[in-house]
């Protein structure tokens, strides 16, 4: 064999999956379809999605809040083709930087798609054609998701489109109809909104991110429609016409009533992703996908006891430290090691602004379970840091085990929200009651201070500041 290890795909599962294996001492290879590593997340994903969002951001506030703050700037302009070439040099340090780790750490990278011969052989076909064979004792299968197209309407990349067209606009649309007002849709429709367009969001449910706590979703609708956004929740989308310049959508309120229709230059559908297994060869190692991802053990083991499969392409939530977590953990096990990954405590985070970040149960996972909690509930205009920087919207919810107080679920929609989950996802880890952490000193005046505030609210209903 020429590698103890091939790994499949290069995105966060991928290639910290093959760092981890060549760090633990495995010959190992990694094998990309694209040209540059670093698959969804670095490419098409994460990293320019947060670009532009950061781009948008900044010149949402030389707009709006620089003159509160007393900075005075004649009116400024949103300049799209510069965000988007910033975007781009952005993707490009952090598609490079994998290059060199990979170099770094030894591991051969063979340009082309895999696909199995046998379940120690994989092909690879090279653009050109080219084919190579890699002989391996161990896969690991990491080849990642696509963007979902409505079954009535597919992409045409033009009027019709998905994240990665939207990330790489030539103008700012007019109108911006968004399908689905999940973790894409807002963070892609809130950029589009603060650089001027008018952003329509259709969701099919009566909240929009629906799968975190149900407050915060609500609390997002505030903020969305504060910045100018239309929603229409609990709507079934029934047609989308690509008519050359513009693009017609068709929507219908579930609890009946009357139909929508919305006339916009682009329309994003942004409706879930599914997993990607097209021109792996599956069928020539005997694995079958269940609901079209690769079915695996609690050790993320296919049914062929040599192939591992990790990331958006398995169960789970599709998210880049949830296949990067993945990816350590199988490289650990081939070591003899016994890692564990507690997916309960996989933190979710929208990086709207306010961001949104959640762990642990929510609510309505407490309520589905029958476990008795308490609620502990504070907003961040009661925060001195918050009035400072004039970050009003947001709160941190805490959920407690009613008779242990252990903190079960941490949800917070506010400034800064994404890093300050880290500090849920410890407390958790840890097994903290909302005593502990609200007996623990927080820096003044800090963000951090309404997770104590909250804890305090949870653990006795006293917060200091309410
Ligand atoms: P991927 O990153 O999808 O990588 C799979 C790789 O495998 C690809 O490069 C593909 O070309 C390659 N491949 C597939 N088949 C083959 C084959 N046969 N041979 C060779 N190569 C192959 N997650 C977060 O946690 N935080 C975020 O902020 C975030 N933002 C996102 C924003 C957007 C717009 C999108 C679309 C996604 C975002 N995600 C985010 C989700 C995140 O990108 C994915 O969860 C993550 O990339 C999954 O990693 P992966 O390694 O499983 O697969
Ligand atoms: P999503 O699952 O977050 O949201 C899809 C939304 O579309 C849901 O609210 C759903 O109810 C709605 N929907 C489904 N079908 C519909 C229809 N026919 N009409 C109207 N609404 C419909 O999926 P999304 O936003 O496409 O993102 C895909 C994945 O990428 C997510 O699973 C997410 O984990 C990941 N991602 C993560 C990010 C982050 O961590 N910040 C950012 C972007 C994506």
């Amino acid at each position: 064999m020429q590698y103890n290890v091939t790994v499949i795909g290069s995105g966060p599962g991928g290639y910290v999956a093959a760092i981890r294996c060549a760090q633990l001492g495995f010959k190992t290879a990694i094998i990309e379809k694209y040209d540059t590593l670093g698959g969804t997340c670095l490419n098409v994903g994460c990293i320019p999605s947060k670009a532009l969002l950061d781009s948008s951001e900044h010149f949402h506030n030389a707009a709006h809040t620089f003159k509160e703050h007393g900075v005075e700037i004649s009116e400024p302009k949103a300049n799209i083709s510069q965000m988007i070439k910033r975007k781009a040099g952005v993707v490009k340090a952090n598609v490079d930087g994998i290059a060199f780790l990979m170099k770094k750490n030894k591991i051969e990278v063979h340009t082309g798609t895999g696909s199995f011969v046998d379940k120690n052989t994989i092909k690879v076909t090279a653009k050109d054609g080219k084919e190579t064979l890699v002989t391996t004792e161990k896969v690991i299968i990491a080849t990642g998701s696509k963007p979902t197209p409505l079954p009535f309407a597919p992409f045409d990349k033009k009027r019709i489109i998905s994240s990665t067209e939207a990330l790489e606009l030539k103008e700012i649309p007019k109108h911006l109809i968004v399908i689905g007002g999940g973790v894409i849709g807002m963070e892609l429709g809130s950029v589009y909104a603060r650089i001027g367009s008018k952003v329509t969001v259709v969701e099919f449910l009566d909240n929009l991110i629906p799968t975190m706590d149900g407050t915060m979703g609500k609390e997002l609708a505030k903020v969305a429609k504060k910045l100018g956004m239309d929603l229409f929740l609990g709507h079934k989308v029934t047609a989308v016409d690509n008519k050359g310049k513009e693009v017609l959508v068709k929507a219908e309120p579930k609890s009946g009533g009357a139909a929508v229709e919305l006339k916009g230059d682009y329309c994003l559908v942004s409706i879930g992703r599914r997993p990607y297994t097209e021109g792996l060869g599956l069928d020539k190692i005997g694995i079958d996908l269940d609901k079209g991802k690769i079915p695996v053990d609690d050790h993320l083991r296919t049914k062929l006891d040599n192939i591992y499969a990790i990331g958006d392409v398995v169960r789970g939530a599709m998210l880049a430290h949830k296949a990067e977590e993945e990816g350590v953990m199988v490289a650990e096990q081939l070591a003899g090691q016994k890692p564990h990954i507690n997916y309960l405590l996989i933190p979710g985070v929208v990086y709207t602004w306010p961001e949104v970040a959640s762990v642990g149960y929510t609510e309505e996972q407490l309520k589905e379970l029958g476990r008795a909690y308490k609620v502990g509930n504070f907003p961040y205009k009661a925060l001195g840091r918050a009035r400072a920087s004039m970050d009003l919207d947001g709160l941190v919810k805490v959920l407690a085990d009613k008779s242990t107080d252990e903190i079960l679920g941490m949800h917070i929609i506010g400034a800064r929200a994404a890093d300050m989950i880290a500090a849920g996802v410890t407390a958790m880890e840890y097994r903290a009651s909302a005593e502990d952490v609200s007996r623990m000193s927080h820096a003044h005046p800090t963000y951090m201070e309404a997770v104590k505030e909250a804890c305090l609210a949870a653990t006795a209903n006293r917060p200091i500041h309410m």
